[in-house]
């Protein structure tokens, strides 16, 4: 597996099996399981996914080092503010069932965003994190916040794939040299995507699917992806990208495939509101 190396001097597999929306008590420690199996070495979960337990029960249980695995987990918007903030690092990690986490995430740019980065530099400091990041922010909020931060995130985790392709938070990310984690980076699926002619052109050259074209082009491009799926063929084929080149003329194909919309925008109207409401890590 490719590693990235990020601003902190920590390292990143490239590619990492992404559990949102795949359910606790089971389903999730058997797609865990599976991924782990198939070579994955890099998990990324979230309080508001629900399923941080099965994930550290699929790692306890795969009987590979625990060195060997990046873990990622992401805060949820509850638990902003410092004091909040510290409490929700030891709960993530207990329901990991962990002693550390590799990378832990502001999930949601809202809220008392700096008390909630100061707590996780802390705890980052004092080992119960190795790198610290954030998620969901736009050019916009991203030069609100990351310009008051002491630290430098690590990471930035948004929607990212051919149709979205953050060509201007890019810019913005690589002057600091923050990574971009890509969700939905097979567009969550999306047929016309999938379907795509040129891509499915690329997929019969290389004997790939169009999944691993996308991803493939992704990685080309720099951007850390989570792929999520539950069926192990895919699974397992989703970190099989590495033995391919796409050309330069193929990479040109899928820039010009950019809109610059995705299907969250972190900046509307009551978004964080809503997020509230829809997901409750505690009472
Ligand atoms: P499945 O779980 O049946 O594999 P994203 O990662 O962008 O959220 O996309 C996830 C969706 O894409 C899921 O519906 C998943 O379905 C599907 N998917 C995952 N890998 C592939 C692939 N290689 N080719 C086509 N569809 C895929």
């Amino acid at each position: 597996m490719e590693n990235i190396k990020l601003n902190d001097g920590n390292k990143i597999p490239a590619v990492g099996f992404g559990v949102f929306l795949i359910e606790n008590n089971g389903p999730t420690y058997d797609a865990v399981k599976i991924a782990l199996k198939a070579g994955y070495r890099h998990i990324d979960t979230a309080a508001a996914y629900f399923n941080e337990s099965d994930v550290g029960k699929a790692i306890k249980d795969s009987g590979i080092s625990r060195e060997e695995i990046f873990v990622t987990s992401k805060i949820w918007l509850q638990d902003h503010g410092y004091e909040a903030a510290k409490k929700a690092v030891d709960t993530s990690l207990k329901n990991l069932g962990l002693d550390y986490m590799d990378l832990y995430l502001i999930h949601q740019p809202y809220g008392d965003v700096l008390g909630t980065w100061k707590a996780l530099e802390e705890a980052k400091k004092i080992g119960k994190i190795k790198s610290i990041g954030v998620s969901n922010m736009s050019p916009k909020i991203y030069s609100e916040f990351v310009s008051k931060f002491e630290t430098l995130p690590a990471v930035n985790q948004v929607e990212c794939n051919p149709i979205f392709q953050q060509k201007k938070l890019r810019e913005l990310m690589k002057k600091d040299n923050v990574k971009l984690e890509a969700w939905y980076p097979l567009g969550h699926g999306d047929k016309k995507l999938l379907e795509n002619p040129a891509i499915l052109e690329m997929a019969k050259k290389y004997k790939k699917n169009a999944g691993q074209i996308i991803l493939r082009f992704e990685n080309q491009e720099g951007f850390i992806i989570l792929p999520k799926s539950t069926n192990p063929e895919r699974i397992a084929g989703n970190i099989n990208i590495f033995d391919f080149e796409l050309s330069q003329d193929e990479m040109e194909i899928f820039r010009k495939m950019d809109t610059g919309k995705g299907v969250h925008d972190p900046e509307a109207p009551g978004v964080a509101e809503n997020l509230l409401k829809n997901f409750k890590v505690h009472d």
